[in-house]
């Protein structure tokens, strides 16, 4: 372990102190900073946590300035290409890619876990018809919290794997249930004999009342779908202390249930300046309506008096480039090829983007089209309906949050989450009764 420090000199009373410097296996050397209020009577204000990291993880690494992804140390490209998602979440979730065995058990696991129970589909059926999808999967997935609670040992290893197991396995059903309520479509059960991408594709426009059934049938999508959206969930499947997963590792300090934990993701995850990007994209396109009117729009985005940002571009950590839309930027221009998509949203999507892409402001500040610009034009092209674009990024998500949710809960160092406030209101006073104030 390195024995650098850093040393803080408080010019106030001439008082310094020595912190150490913790060095992770790659990345900026991290300096520990927990004893510094004990030993100079300090706290450290970092809004949005741009210099703070949170916790320690063996995950997932990023590389901003390079636009390197690893998962488990694998670069993201790696994976994108020669891998299948639950392969990708079976490493997120135990450290090493599964041998054909393990794999094997592990797809016919999350099979077996796939069904829901009727009784939840009674929380489903209690929305309104036009319930947006997000709000519906906040309050089901929380809702399984009363459906696995009494019988859960959260300190024991196996009950915590079949828990993120369940939740991996029931996103797609819960999800695709969802979109069938909204439309007012039969429930459609999941198929063991469908691979994960397939099964959910099929849930969502199988419709048994009309003897047609997608899969068989190819009815209503290219038969690429199901490989494409293999992509899109490798590519969306964990980003090391995002927003969402950094609420479910917060949420799961207390030690909350863990499907109430992966619901308090679901709801950070549908900001539109996280997950929700991706059906902002649409509603930019939409309103942006012709390639003529970019011009006003890209203003628009520069202006500090208007709060309309250019949604899908930008990002937190990568400012180079986003490497996962280098793959699915590849993807996006292929299908729409393929499909001979004529949909107009698509050619002002491409006009934006390389409009954006030569302009001073976005250069400079290395604002580049992040993952979300593209998937909500894949979604699109697949013919997923845009309310369910910010729920296609949960399905993913979900196995970096219960990935994260594991390593945090076998992490025999864990403490509650509890950030302290720089007090801004008020000082003490008296208070007064209501005829003298
Ligand atoms: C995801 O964190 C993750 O890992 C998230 C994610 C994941 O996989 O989990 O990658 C998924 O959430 C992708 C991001 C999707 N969101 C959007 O596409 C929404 C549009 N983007 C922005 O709102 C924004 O760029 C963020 C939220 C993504 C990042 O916000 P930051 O880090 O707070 O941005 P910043 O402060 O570093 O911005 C720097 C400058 C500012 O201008 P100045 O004050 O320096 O003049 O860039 C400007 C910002 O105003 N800016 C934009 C902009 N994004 C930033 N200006 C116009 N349009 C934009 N989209």
């Amino acid at each position: 372990m390195s024995k650098q420090t850093i040393s803080i000199l408080d010019n106030t009373t001439a008082r310094t102190t020595d912190l150490p410097v913790i060095e992770g296996t790659l990345g900026h050397p991290t300096v520990d900073i927990h004893a510094l209020n004990s030993k100079l009577g300090y706290f450290t204000y970092d809004p949005g946590f741009a210099s703070t990291a949170s916790c320690k993880s063996a995950i997932t690494y990023i590389d901003g300035e390079a636009g390197l992804l690893l998962h488990r140390g694998y670069p993201i490209d790696q994976l994108a290409e020669k891998s299948s998602f639950l392969e990708v979440a079976y490493l997120l979730m135990h450290s090493e890619l599964p041998n054909q065995h393990e794999l094997d058990t592990f797809v016919s696991e999350v099979k077996r876990y796939s069904i829901i129970h009727e009784k939840l589909r009674g929380f489903i059926d209690g929305f309104h018809y036009d319930a947006h999808p997000m709000a519906m999967m906040v309050g089901v997935v929380g809702s399984l919290s009363a459906f696995y609670h009494s019988e859960l040992d959260m300190e024991d290893p196996e009950h915590r794997r079949i828990s993120a197991l369940r939740l991996l396995a029931k996103m797609p059903t819960i999800a695709a249930a969802c979109h069938k309520h909204s439309i007012g479509e039969a429930f459609i059960y999941p198929r063991e004999d469908l691979e994960y991408c397939e099964n959910f594709l099929n849930m969502m426009f199988s419709r048994p009342s009309h003897q047609q059934f997608y899969i068989d049938q190819h009815h209503y999508l290219d038969p690429m779908a199901a490989k494409v959206l293999n992509l899109l969930f490798i590519l969306h499947a964990d980003h090391g202390q995002n927003a969402s997963t950094s609420t479910v590792r917060l949420a799961s300090s207390t030690g909350a249930n863990p499907y109430a934990c992966i619901a308090a993701g679901i709801a950070a995850l549908w900001g539109p300046a996280h997950g929700g990007a991706n059906e902002a994209v649409l509603s930019m396109l939409e309103d942006i309506g012709h390639p003529r009117r970019i011009p006003e729009f890209i203003k628009r985005a520069k202006d500090k008096n208007d709060s309309f940002k250019l949604m899908g571009f930008g990002h937190r950590v990568y400012k180079n480039f986003d490497p996962r839309a280098t793959i699915i930027r590849q993807t996006c221009h292929t299908l729409l090829d393929n499909l001979a998509c004529e949909d107009p949203l698509f050619d002002l999507a491409m006009e934006l983007e390389e409009i954006a892409l030569m302009d001073d402001y976005f250069i400079e500040r290395k604002l580049y089209p992040n993952v979300d610009f593209y998937s909500g034009i894949i979604y699109k092209a697949l013919r997923i309906p845009v309310n369910m674009f910010t729920v296609m990024f949960t399905l993913a998500r979900t196995a970096g949050w219960v990935s994260h949710w594991l390593e945090f809960m076998s992490d025999p160092n864990r403490r509650i989450s509890r950030p302290r406030q720089l007090y801004v209101g008020v000082g003490p006073r008296d208070y007064a009764p209501l005829d003298k104030r």
